[in-house]
């Protein structure tokens, strides 16, 4: 089903079964030799949201077409692998810059809350639709899961007043904050990203760093991707209410985050999905990942 305005979900459905599948993506990147990321909580939470298909993908109990145009969930891992490591170095060397607040937009099934080495004293903020964060929390908790920093859930629609629910969880606009926003703006309609970042501009102090990534074709390349992906899930779950990855996505013309950031006092770097695998010596395979290659991932400064 498209999106509307207000819409909610869980982990199961609509934009949560999207958490559900990176999570599954770095779960299984988590397990392969020579790993590039080490997710240890991935694969327990993607199991207790109990989607058939992604569990039996972390148990590795699906066969896949590894190589071809269908090969969507080993390009999805590879992505996610080199992803995950790009905001957690993000978040590493924000935190050795000596930033000691957090926030993190869209956590999703994310535990990076959990498994950073986050230095004493950090706030990390977390938000995400309450059926999200609810779940997330219950889920570590059932396993003995216990943060590595001062760990604290807002629930709260980012379409809606955010800034007011994370001001009343004790965020401090004062002090300098290192933002992420992975995987998260192609989900919200062209003026909602403006407002988001208006909003991270308003609240952040000099020295706040932000990360994000841009796919200026994101319409067509998510629903490339997705459609490949839906097809190997519907053949393991004839039954299923499937989700459309594709229609979630708000496809048509957006401001450039590059550009509109730059615009309100921050520094903007860039570098193409291609750089950032280079960078950490992972071959971009420029058949299978055609669709990303014009991804950026993005870090600011705030002046
Ligand atoms: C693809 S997942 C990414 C999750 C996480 N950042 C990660 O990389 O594992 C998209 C996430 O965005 C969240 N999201 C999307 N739109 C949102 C909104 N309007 N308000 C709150 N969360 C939203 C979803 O709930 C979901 O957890």
């Amino acid at each position: 089903m498209a999106r509307i305005d207000g819409d909610r979900w869980d982990l199961a459905s609509s934009v949560g079964a999207t958490a559900t599948m990176v999570a599954a993506a770095r779960a299984v990147a988590s397990r392969e030799p020579d790993p590039l990321i080490d997710d240890p909580f991935a694969a327990a939470l993607v199991r207790a949201v109990g989607i058939d298909f992604f569990t039996k993908l972390v148990d590795g109990e699906l066969t896949l077409p590894e190589t071809g145009e269908s090969a969507v969930a080993s390009v999805m891992t590879d992505v996610m692998a080199v992803r995950t490591k790009f905001f957690d170095d993000f978040f590493t060397d924000a935190a050795a810059a000596g930033i000691r607040q957090a926030v993190i937009l869209a956590s999703g099934l994310d535990s990076r809350a959990y498994r950073l080495n986050w230095p004493d004293g950090t706030v990390v903020f977390e938000i995400d639709q309450p059926e999200v964060l609810e779940f997330k929390d219950s889920t570590l908790a059932e396993i003995g899961a216990h943060p590595s920093a001062d760990r604290r859930a807002v629930a709260v629609d980012l379409r809606d007043d955010w800034p007011a629910a994370l001001r009343t969880h004790g965020f401090d606009p004062r002090e300098p904050t290192a933002w992420s926003a992975e995987g998260l703006l192609v989900y919200l309609p062209p003026e909602a990203q403006d407002r988001l970042f208006d909003a991270i501009t308003d609240l952040s102090a000099p020295g706040s760093r932000l990360a994000t990534e841009y796919h200026p074709d994101a319409g067509a390349s998510l629903g490339q991707r997705s459609r490949a992906l839906r097809e190997q899930w519907r053949a393991h779950d004839p039954d299923g209410a499937i989700p459309d990855l594709g229609d979630l996505v708000y496809s048509g013309e957006r401001n450039h985050p590059a550009d509109y950031l730059a615009g309100q006092d921050w520094t903007v770097s860039t570098r193409t999905r291609p750089e950032v695998f280079a960078a950490y010596g992972r071959h971009f395979d420029g058949g299978a990942l055609d669709m990303l290659k014009n991804s950026l991932a993005l870090t600011a400064v705030k002046s």
